[in-house]
């Protein structure tokens, strides 16, 4: 990535402002999952190593712009983020004004971004009240960097300094990996419930990828395109002509494109008639809900000769223990396998840890629909301002 680093500066006694992602889950004030939240902690602990006057700033969920909302609040995050720096970390509340400073040495944790007017349609005034909160402007939000908002995008380009934090450049890092540099074959494992939010994702991996595995309710679009009756499985009849033309496209490429053989089917997602059986034979009243365990062998031995694999989104419905196998065997066999493992997007790092064989992948993303957008082959706005300002 074109940006300048926080290594390449000298952060002694400065004042950052340190854009993350503390998007995460939050259940009646409890924190269930804090992966985004220990991501950030290497450029937090940088900063105050340097004794910097440190604010840190980010968005949680999808608010109303001007409006507080409890639900919404950053404030179970500051009190968590306190104990993994071991550090104390001073909340500074809900403020349209934003007035706000730290000391050096200090850490404050501003409310959720997204109760400021503006902050959404990136509002130049917005940008440059953030950017003028420090001398420099950390970006360090991966995860939201896809997003054209006040404080991911104007602010970077309005501050004094503009940087990219370590998080940042580890996960671009990891994207260019896949897209420029791959260590062959490269491999693309991509499930979800839609083609139509993948179509482009699909395309564009096309011309990089020597495999690709489709999943979940894509895969359940191909096999209908491929004349199969997938009875009442989860599908999008009117991407069955885009799943043909990818399927034509990579047959011109000679790239590999295996589709399930044997399938779990069931009548209700609760299980309900669950059996397993081969993909010309799904009855009217079923869905498929997993990949059978030939397929799962088979991807496994496909998967076997890759030397970089990406995987994003579940093989079948593995929120639900009948269902979980295909996902499982997926995340045993990369683990297993001798090749460079990313794994991105929410549902799919959330299996990898459900199974505890996150430590065993080479790289878990942040990012969900940010590393999507970096596999379509899109520049992220923070990243083009990080770029620009790198320039100029
Ligand atoms: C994410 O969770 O993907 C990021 O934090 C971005 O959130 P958004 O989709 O609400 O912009």
């Amino acid at each position: 990535m074109k940006a300048i680093e926080t290594t390449n500066i000298d952060l002694k006694n400065k004042s950052v402002v340190i854009r993350c992602d503390l998007n995460i889950p939050i259940k009646n004030g409890i924190i269930t999952n804090d992966k985004r939240i220990r991501a950030v902690i290497p450029c937090i602990k940088n900063a105050i190593e340097n004794n910097c006057a440190i604010i840190i700033t980010s968005h949680l969920g999808r608010p109303e712009e001007g409006v507080f909302e409890e639900k919404f609040s950053l404030a179970p995050v500051a009190i968590h983020l306190a104990e993994l720096l071991n550090h104390p970390v001073r909340f500074h509340p809900y403020d349209p004004d934003l007035n706000v400073s730290a000391k050096n040495g200090e850490v404050v944790l501003l409310e959720n971004l997204r109760f400021l007017k503006g902050e959404k349609k990136n509002s130049p005034e917005l940008g440059a009240k953030l950017a003028s909160l420090g001398e420099i402007y950390i970006m360090d939000a991966f995860g939201a960097a896809h997003r054209a908002h006040a404080s991911t995008e104007s602010a970077i380009r309005q501050a004094k300094i503009a940087v990219a934090g370590p998080l940042m450049c580890a996960e671009m890092d990891a994207a260019t990996k896949i897209l420029c540099a791959p260590t062959r074959p490269l491999y693309a494992i991509i499930g979800g419930s839609k083609v139509s939010t993948k179509a482009s994702v699909l395309e564009n991996l096309l011309n990089s990828i020597d495999g690709l595995i489709v999943a979940g309710g894509i895969a359940n679009t191909f096999l209908l395109a491929q004349g199969h009756n997938v009875g009442k499985s989860l599908v999008e009849e009117d991407f069955v002509e885009d799943a043909k033309r990818l399927i034509s496209i990579a047959k011109e490429r000679n790239i590999d494109l295996p589709l399930p053989s044997d399938i779990i089917v069931a009548k209700d997602i609760d299980g309900t008639g669950k059996r397993i059986t081969t993909i010309n034979d799904i009855k009217d009243d079923e869905a498929i809900f997993d990949i059978g365990q030939k397929t799962c062998e088979k991807y496994a031995e496909i998967l076997g000769k890759a030397k970089t694999i990406v995987w994003n989104g579940p093989l079948g419905v593995f929120e639900n223990p009948a269902f979980e196998n295909g996902t499982k065997y997926m995340a045993e066999s990369l683990s297993q396998a001798n090749a460079y493992t990313i794994v991105c997007g929410g549902d799919c790092v959330a299996a990898v840890e459900v199974f505890n064989m996150h430590q065993d992948m080479d790289y878990l993303s942040t990012g969900g629909g940010a590393f999507l957008e970096v596999l379509e082959g899109k520049t992220l706005p923070a990243v083009a301002a990080l770029a620009d300002r790198a320039e100029a």
